[in-house]
């Protein structure tokens, strides 16, 4: 096989791509509300996994009106009885947040720990840098946990025109007009890190041959993790 100087080219940015690549190392040991809805975003909804992270502040509150968080859903609607704060996934901070963000209302609490750990992460990240989310702690979020589940349990939804509706668990490119609740999602892929925790990797784009075992992670405190291994 013969490649040109620009596949070359292609394959070197890939591989440079691969090892520099940050990653959010997420515990969802106090927010297990706010992974379960990333959890059934990217899986169920085939929301984006790899995000771009926005370092303009004064664009998260447009956004959280155009993903009908501003709304205030987890206190006026029947959407509140899992939470009085409304989570949205992808998140304000991210360029793909926003219009027809998933949603989920999630006590206040893991809000604030899912909104700590991000802004210590993003403390590495400059304007505009994208970054991919693994999820560790992760047991009791049915969403992570099993990946094939995409029933909707009631509590996730997004915004329509007026008002809010269950996010139903087809892909959005499909028919928006069926409910399919015995979508199946495919499994998230699971790592060893080093420090002896598994995690799973966010991501709804099936490449078993892409390179995670090596990759660096970052939570929240600043923390690095090594991936040793992919569980099986
Ligand atoms: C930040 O976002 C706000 C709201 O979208 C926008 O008006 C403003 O121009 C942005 N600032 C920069 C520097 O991009
Ligand atoms: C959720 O957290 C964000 C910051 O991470 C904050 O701006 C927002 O007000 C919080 N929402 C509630 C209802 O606590």
């Amino acid at each position: 096989m013969q490649f040109s100087l620009f596949q070359l080219l292609g394959l070197v940015l890939v591989s440079l791509t691969v090892v520099e690549a940050l990653n959010f190392d997420w515990d969802c040991t106090r927010s297990l509300g706010t992974c379960n809805n990333a959890c059934f975003a990217v899986n169920c909804k085939r929301k984006p996994s790899k995000l771009t992270y926005d370092a303009n502040k004064s664009a998260r509150g447009p956004r959280r009106t155009r993903s009908g968080c501003n709304r205030t859903p987890c206190s006026n609607t029947k959407y509140k009885a899992s939470g009085n704060s409304c989570d949205e996934f992808p998140f304000a901070s991210v360029k793909e947040g926003g219009s027809g963000a998933i949603l989920r209302c999630v006590k206040s609490s893991e809000n604030s720990s899912e909104g700590g750990q991000l802004s210590a992460f993003y403390k590495k990240l400059k304007n505009g840098e994208k970054f991919g989310i693994f999820v560790r702690n992760f047991k009791g979020a049915k969403y992570c946990e099993n990946a094939r589940l995409c029933r909707n349990d009631g509590f996730e939804f997004k915004a329509q025109r007026r008002g809010f509706i269950n996010a139903r668990a087809e892909d959005d490119g499909f028919s928006a007009a069926d409910t399919n609740d015995n979508f199946e999602g495919v499994p998230f892929r699971k790592f060893m890190g080093n420090d002896g925790v598994e995690r799973l990797f966010l991501s709804n784009v099936n490449d078993p041959k892409s390179t995670i075992v090596g990759e660096t992670i970052t939570d929240g405190e600043g923390k690095e993790v090594k991936i040793t291994s992919e569980v099986f």
